[in-house]
C-alpha cells in the first residue's frame, strides 16, 4: 500500500486542518469527505480538491477507495462514528475525547481488535517532534526518576450553550474538550495515577468550566494539572525528574520550544519549529497501517482507555453527566 486513501467524517473546523493535512502529504491521498449535509460536503470537497462527497456519513461507509477515515464529529458522536466504520471495515483515525466514557471506548476498542482494524485516538502531542525529544532526554536519562509533572491548560472560548463546548448533548465541558490533554501527558509521562483529587467549577448548563486536578502515585511522584474554557490562563508544562526538568512552552499541547535544565547545569532553551503540527501523528498512522499494526504504540488503545476511566472518575466526583452516554 504505497498511498493510504482518506475519508473525512465532518466538515467542521478540526476537518479543514487535517483535510489540509492530508493534501499536504506525499503518502496520502484524501479520496472523499461525508457531512450531514450535501452542500457542506461539495463545499468541502471543492476547496481541497476532494473526488468523492457525501450528503450523509452512511454513504461513505460503502466507498471501496477509502482505507482510513478520519472522525472529526463533536465527541457525543465519536462512539457511533467508530462503530460504522469498523462495521464498514475502515481504519480510523478519531478526534479527542475519543468517547463520552470508558464504557464505549472499551467497546470500539474491542470490535476494532476483533474486525483487524488500526484504531488511533488523535492526541497530536505525542507525536510533535518538540515531545518527541523530550521523550528522548527521558530516555536517555537526563532528567533521572520523574517526580512530577504540571500542566495546564486554560482557554477562553465563547460562550455558547448549543456549541459543542459547553452543550451537554454534545459531549461538551473542559475535561472532555481541553483538560483530556495535561490528563494524557500525565499519564505519558507517569502513568495511570494511583489517586486523584480535583475540584471542578460547573456552568449554567451544567458541564465542567475549569478544574484543578492533582493525581498522585504510590511511586513518589504526583501531578498537578487544571484546564478551563472560560478564561485564558498560561498553556504550560513541566516534566521534573530527580536530575532536572523540561519545561513545554506555550502551548504544550504543540510546543516549538523546551527549556532544558539538569542539575549543576545551566538552563539550555531548544526551538523545534515543526510547520504542520497535525502530520506527524497521521505519518504515525501510516507506519502502523503499511506495517499491519492495528494500534500505536505512542498512544496505545488500553492507555486511550485508562484516560477515559480517569475522566469518568472526575466527572463523577463533580457530577458531570451527559444525556447520551
Ligand atoms: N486536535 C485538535 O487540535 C482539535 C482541535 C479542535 C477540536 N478537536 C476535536 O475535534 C472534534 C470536532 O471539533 P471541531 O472544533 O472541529 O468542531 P466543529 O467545528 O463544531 O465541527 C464539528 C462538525 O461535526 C459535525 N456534526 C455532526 N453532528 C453535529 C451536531 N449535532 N452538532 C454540531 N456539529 C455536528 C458537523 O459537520 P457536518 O455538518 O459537515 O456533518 C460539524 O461541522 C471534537 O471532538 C474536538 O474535541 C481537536
Amino acid at each position: 500500500m504505497d498511498k493510504i486513501r482518506w475519508g473525512i467524517l465532518s466538515t467542521g473546523k478540526i476537518a479543514h486542518a487535517l483535510a489540509k493535512t492530508f493534501n499536504e502529504m506525499a503518502d496520502a491521498e484524501l479520496v472523499a469527505v461525508a457531512s450531514r449535509s450535501q452542500a457542506s460536503a461539495d463545499s468541502f470537497g471543492a476547496q481541497y480538491n476532494i473526488p468523492n462527497r457525501y450528503g450523509s456519513y452512511e454513504a461513505m461507509m460503502a466507498d471501496k477507495d477509502v482505507d482510513a477515515v478520519y472522525i472529526a464529529t463533536p465527541n457525543s458522536l465519536h462512539y457511533e462514528n467508530m462503530l460504522m466504520c469498523i462495521e464498514a471495515g475502515k481504519h480510523m483515525l478519531c478526534e479527542k475525547s475519543f468517547t463520552l466514557n470508558a464504557q464505549q471506548a472499551q467497546l470500539c476498542v474491542d470490535r476494532a481488535r476483533a474486525n483487524k482494524l488500526f484504531l488511533m485516538e488523535a492526541m497530536w502531542t505525542r507525536f510533535i517532534p518538540a515531545t518527541v525529544q523530550a521523550r528522548q532526554w527521558v530516555q536517555e536519562g537526563l532528567l533521572g526518576e520523574l517526580k512530577q509533572v504540571r500542566a495546564e491548560f486554560c482557554v477562553n472560548l465563547p460562550y455558547n450553550p448549543e456549541g459543542r463546548v459547553y452543550n451537554p448533548e454534545l459531549g461538551g465541558g473542559a475535561l472532555l474538550d481541553v483538560g483530556v490533554y495535561p490528563v494524557s501527558f500525565a499519564v505519558h509521562w507517569l502513568g495511570i495515577p494511583d489517586d486523584i483529587y480535583s475540584f471542578a467549577f460547573l456552568g449554567e448548563t451544567g458541564v465542567d468550566e475549569y478544574e484543578s486536578i492533582m493525581f498522585g502515585y504510590e511511586k513518589g511522584a504526583i501531578a498537578q494539572l487544571a484546564a478551563g474554557v472560560r478564561f485564558r490562563g498560561t498553556q504550560e508544562a513541566v516534566v521534573i525528574g530527580d536530575k532536572g526538568y523540561v519545561r513545554f512552552h506555550a502551548n504544550f499541547h504543540h510546543s516549538s520550544r523546551l527549556t532544558l535544565k539538569q542539575v549543576d547545569m545551566p538552563e539550555r532553551e531548544v526551538d523545534i519549529p515543526y510547520g504542520n503540527g497535525y502530520r506527524y501523528e497521521v505519518e504515525e498512522v501510516h507506519r502502523c497501517i503499511k506495517a499491519g499494526k492495528l494500534e500505536s504504540d505512542i498512544m496505545p488503545l488500553d492507555e486511550t482507555i485508562a484516560i477515559m476511566e480517569l475522566m469518568d472518575t472526575l466527572r463523577a466526583e463533580w457530577g458531570v453527566e451527559y444525556p447520551n452516554e
